[in-house]
């Protein structure tokens, strides 16, 4: 089934991870897709997978936290593809900072990117998806729903995107506009392989966000994005999906 034939799909954090595995499933699905990441090696390997499974994929080098390179960007998707189907927003970056340590820096940091550079693409790209009757889908996280030990900032960013969400989809549902979040938990990527974490940290509090079955990789994550893009999740908008091997249940 090509869910995604005709269909223009931009990916942020398309670099790795969920993002990657996300922009991999649409060309899979027949879309062609715009990828957008900070690491411009990154993206290279991402386009040259798609393109050598006989899938369409362009990329661009842009942090989502500039207002100015996100303008600049979702113009350029427009300009290369003609329209715009869906928005899958991946870019992020996770921290843990024992509370009465953190800098404000730091917390402006998560905020900047996580929060506001997922409203920054949210914004440019709602009136392209106004013409074509597309959809959002945002990265939210388990971190958003329960407490995250020693991760103020980083949940605080979640929470903020899942309640961002579910505004913009009670504002746009009567315009044929979608608007869902993804909440992740225990998905082997790059954000996961690479967390420091201070020396206070409780390590007995570390169960509260391992899956019960054990984490997985980033393509679990790839087919419940695919489905809230596509036709499929039509009548889907301003949800959260959990996908964290029953982490949370
Ligand atoms: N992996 C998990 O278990 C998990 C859990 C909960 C939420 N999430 C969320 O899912 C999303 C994807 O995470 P992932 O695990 O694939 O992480 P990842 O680190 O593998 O991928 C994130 C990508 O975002 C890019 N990025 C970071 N800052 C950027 C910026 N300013 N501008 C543009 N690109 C930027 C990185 O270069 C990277 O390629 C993130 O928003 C993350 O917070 C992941």
């Amino acid at each position: 089934m090509q869910r995604f034939e005709n269909k223009v799909v931009l990916v942020t954090g398309a670099g790795s991870g969920i993002g990657k595995a996300s922009a991999a499933r649409v060309a899979a699905e027949g879309g062609s897709v715009f990828c957008v990441d900070l690491n411009a090696q990154a993206l290279e390997a991402t386009v040259a997978e798609i393109v050598s499974a006989g899938g369409e994929a362009t990329a661009r080098v842009c942090d989502v936290g500039d207002e100015a390179s996100v303008q600049a960007c979702v113009a350029e998707c427009v300009a290369h593809y003609g329209s715009l189907y869906a928005l899958v927003n991946m870019a992020g970056i996770l921290r843990f900072d024992d509370t009465e340590q953190l800098q404000t820096a730091h917390w402006q940091k998560v905020i900047d990117i996580n929060l506001t550079g997922t409203m920054l693409l949210c914004r440019a790209v709602l009136p392209h998806l106004l013409e074509s009757g597309g959809s959002i889908i945002n990265a939210a996280s388990t971190a958003a729903l329960s407490g995250l030990p020693c991760g103020v900032a980083y949940s605080a960013s979640k929470g903020g995107v899942l309640a961002m969400t579910r505004s913009i989809a009670v504002e746009y549902a009567k315009r044929g506009v979608r608007a869902n979040c993804v909440c992740p938990g225990d998905i082997k990527t790059g954000m996961t392989d690479d967390v420091g974490f201070p020396e206070t940290m409780d390590w007995d509090l570390l169960p509260r966000i391992m899956s019960i079955s054990g984490a997985k990789g980033p393509e679990v994550m790839a087919g419940v994005i695919a489905m809230l893009a596509s036709a499929d999740g039509i009548h889907i908008t301003g949800e959260d999906i959990r996908v964290d091997g029953g982490t949370l249940s």
